[in-house]
């Protein structure tokens, strides 16, 4: 393990920001991060995994750890189900890929979600009719003050929409360093409820599909719709779609008789943030080297050079134009740092 200093996080961070750290170390064993955890000399830490989730904003005058512990061990296998246990620095896709060689399904419609496992509790990742809940057992974290080991179970960790007590009242406060999911076995039962699923698959005329076909079926359109962070630095969906109440659902909709929105209990409505930041003329704009996707409004782009304030300026900018416009908040996903 050695410490490093002033270190570019440009390719740590799939915004492909250019930022300094201070110090920069990389964790590939539990043994070292419990003694990186230890070191009282470098008081500020900040746990970077892949990177596919944050807006550096700064440079960072801290111990930047990198978690980069590897492996995947079959924890239980019947003839219903396997359980596995997943390091926290494997990539989220590499696993994605490596479920479907073994035939074990669950995990398809979660193809090409940039990250590593061990972030992907924190906002519990999601696309296409699929969140991380539906197939995660618990997950092991190392307390950062104390270097104990704690389990959470799937209810300790409350999860929402791109929403866990990761982000809430555990934030900060551990380092996730595995992940146990359920996976089942063959005859599957895919998920293709999701309507650009379903139009992709009716497309090449697939009327069984295998887990595979799910997953080839999700990463051609994302790779439609969302830049490759490798070409076009990005996040993701850069905000969360808003929830409304009933009532302003109403004067929504009244106002906006076209809009999509989906129902997701007798009283709240989730509105495509993608749409109210089209509808505000962003779609494609660009400022500087930061921008707006062309295919999808809701993912900010860096065209190069852009600095993680300038991207953060035009997510502001992105804010008010909607509330001012629609009367609804909408707020970031990636976690701002810096
Ligand atoms: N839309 C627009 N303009 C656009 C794009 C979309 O108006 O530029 C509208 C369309 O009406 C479309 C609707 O928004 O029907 C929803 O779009 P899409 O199906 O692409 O999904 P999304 O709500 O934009 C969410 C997730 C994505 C996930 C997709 C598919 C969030 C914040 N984002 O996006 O997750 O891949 O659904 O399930 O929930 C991510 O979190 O980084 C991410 C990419």
């Amino acid at each position: 393990m050695k410490i490093q200093q002033n270190i570019s996080l440009k390719s740590y961070n799939t915004f492909g920001i250019e930022a300094l750290a201070r110090y920069f170390v990389e964790i590939t064993t539990i043994q070292d991060l419990r003694e990186v955890l230890q070191k009282e000399n470098y008081p500020d830490k900040i746990v970077l995994s892949g990177g596919s989730n944050v807006l550096i904003t700064n440079n960072l005058n801290a111990l930047v750890v990198h978690i980069n512990i590897k492996g995947i061990t079959i924890l239980s296998d019947d003839d219903n189900s396997v359980i596995l246990k997943v390091m926290a620095g494997e990539n989220w896709h590499d696993l994605v890929i490596w479920t479907i060689d073994h035939d074990y399904g669950g995990l398809e419609n979660l193809s090409l979600i940039p990250g590593n496992v061990g972030t992907s509790p924190i906002q519990n990742i999601g696309a296409y009719g699929v969140e991380l809940k539906d197939s995660f057992v618990s997950c092991e974290a190392m307390d950062v003050s104390t270097q104990q080991f704690i389990t959470f179970s799937k209810s300790d960790c409350k999860f929402g929409y791109r929403d866990s007590i990761f982000k809430n009242t555990a934030k900060g406060k551990y380092i996730i360093t595995s992940v146990n999911l359920e996976l089942d076995k063959p005859p599957h039962k895919p998920n293709t409820s999701y309507g650009a699923i379903e139009s992709e698959l009716k497309e090449k005329n697939i009327e069984h599909p295998t887990i595979r076909d799910v997953s080839d079926a999700v990463i051609a359109i994302r790779r439609r719709k969302l830049p490759d962070p490798i070409k076009l630095g990005n996040s993701g969906s850069f905000f969360k779609n808003p929830v409304i109440t009933k009532d302003k659902f109403a004067t929504f909709l009244n106002n906006n008789p076209g809009a999509p929105f989906y129902q997701i209990s007798e009283s709240s409505y989730k509105i495509p943030a993608a749409w109210l930041i089209e509808q505000c003329g962003f779609k494609g704009k660009r400022f500087g080297d930061a921008g707006v996707h062309k295919n999808q409004a809701l993912v900010l782009v860096n065209y190069g050079g852009a600095s993680g304030q300038e991207l953060l300026e035009l997510a502001k900018k992105i804010q008010k134009a909607v509330l001012e416009r629609f009367g609804i908040s909408i707020n970031p996903e990636v976690n701002i740092i810096g």
